[in-house]
Formats: structure tokens, sequence, C-alpha cells
């Protein structure tokens, strides 16, 4: 689409209409800067009486391991940030991993029962890294990985130092697996910006491989790619 406010509001379009018409009951949720316009576009259509999100689940992608839940760099208080506090999802039923798990492996087990119990994710919603990692699976993460710890890699922890102006970015995140990302049955991918060129070309064109995470999505039925023209720049 032409631009980046184009994109957003596509995106939560799409999305409101999947929630507005019962097909999105769980939904798969990101954070990152790209979500916050998708995020405004889905609080005003609350506000509006255009939505409700009252009868929905949802499940985050990802979290910081080590990062509390109140701290402002926690994806947990960016959700209150930009949803929960703003519009109609109920808080408990709005998941996201519990970073400060004192066993992280019996809490990605946890997460992923609790996808199963809610009846799996009917709509994922993605972001992009510039290196192309999808949630936090970073290059190299295996196509049939589930929930999981995984040490970040030095490009995403630049990517995201400006949220710990501490200097303390983590080292480590407890992320969805690939797999469990491709279990969704209808994903939305929402890519903004030059610096996502590349990783949309190679996850569109390039070869199927974990050095591109965001390439398995190839293999699901039903996926959107909405970019705006500097992130389909790359594209043949
Ligand atoms: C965040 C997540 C990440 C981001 C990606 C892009 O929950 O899963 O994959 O979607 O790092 O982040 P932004 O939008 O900040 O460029």
């Amino acid at each position: 689409v032409a631009d980046a406010a184009t994109a957003a509001a596509r995106a939560a379009e799409l999305i409101a209409a999947r929630v507005v018409a019962g097909r999105a009951r769980v939904l798969g949720l990101a954070t990152g800067g790209t979500m916050v316009p998708l995020y405004a576009h889905l609080v005003a259509a609350v506000r509006a009486g255009r939505l409700s999100l009252s009868a929905v689940t949802s499940f985050n992608l990802d979290e910081y391991v080590g990062v509390a839940p109140q701290m402002p760099a926690s994806f947990h208080a960016y959700m209150r940030l930009h949803l929960l506090d703003e519009a109609d999802l109920d808080p408990a039923r709005a998941h996201v991993p519990d970073g400060m798990a004192p066993d992280l492996t019996a809490e990605a087990s946890r997460y992923e029962m609790a996808i199963t119990r809610a009846g799996g994710i009917d709509l994922q919603v993605l972001g992009i890294g510039a290196n192309g990692h999808i949630g936090f699976n970073e290059p190299g993460s295996d196509f049939g990985s589930r929930t999981r710890v995984l040490e970040l890699s030095e490009a995403t922890r630049r990517a995201n130092a400006a949220d710990f102006p501490d200097g303390a970015v983590p080292e480590r995140a407890l992320t969805m697996g690939i797999a469990t990302i491709l279990e969704a049955r209808e994903i939305v991918l929402l890519a903004i910006g030059a610096k996502k060129a590349a990783a949309i070309a190679a996850a569109i064109e390039g070869p199927l491989s974990p050095n591109c995470p965001a390439s398995a999505l190839r293999l699901h039925a039903q996926v959107r790619i909405i970019c705006d023209k500097a992130a389909a720049s790359q594209l043949d």
C-alpha cells in the first residue's frame, strides 16, 4: 500500500472485520513500533462502537526474560499502554509469556497448553525484524520450534536498545516458536519502512530457510503481508 498510515489502517481493518464476523475469537498479538498505530486504530474502533474486543482472548508472541511486567520496557507494559488500558479486551484473557517465571521451560509449556486450551489462535498478527525474525525467532530458528527461551541476536538487542535507557538490554526472551505461529488459522504480517525491505524480500523471494525465519510463512496457506512502499522496495 502507498504509505505507513494506510498499511496500519489496512491491518487494523482486517483484524476488526474478523473479530466482528466471529472468526477471530483468539488473537495472537505482537508488540514493537510497527504495531503502535495498528493498536491506535483498534482502540479508535472500540471507542466509536464499531468493534468490541470483550469476547476476545489474546496471546502475545513474546516477552523479555528478566524484565518485570511493571517495567516500562516489558511487553506486558506495552500491551497495557497501547491496548488493554484503552480498549475493552479483558486483561484476564490477555496472555503474555511470563519472562520472570522461575522455570522458563515450564512457563513455555504452560503457554503452549494455554493456547491449545483456548482452541488455538484464529488470527496471528506479526511484525518482522530487520533480520527476518518473527516473534523473537531469530535467524537459525528451526521451523519446527515451539515456545521456548532463546538468546537474542546482537542485531535485535541493538534495534531494541532505545527501550532500555540504562543499557541493560536483555539477552534472552521467551517466544512462541515458528511451528506455534504456523498453527494459527490465519496470519497477517505488517511491515513498515525501508529497514524492513531486505527482510521482506528474503521472506517472500529468498530461499525457504531458517536463515530468514519469516520465509517459513510460505508454508502456511492463509498469510497476508501488508507493506508500505518502502518495505516492499526490494521485491522483484
Ligand atoms: C514483537 C515481535 C517482533 C517485532 C519485530 C519488529 O512482539 O514479536 O518480532 O514484531 O521485532 O519490531 P518493530 O515493529 O519495533 O520494528
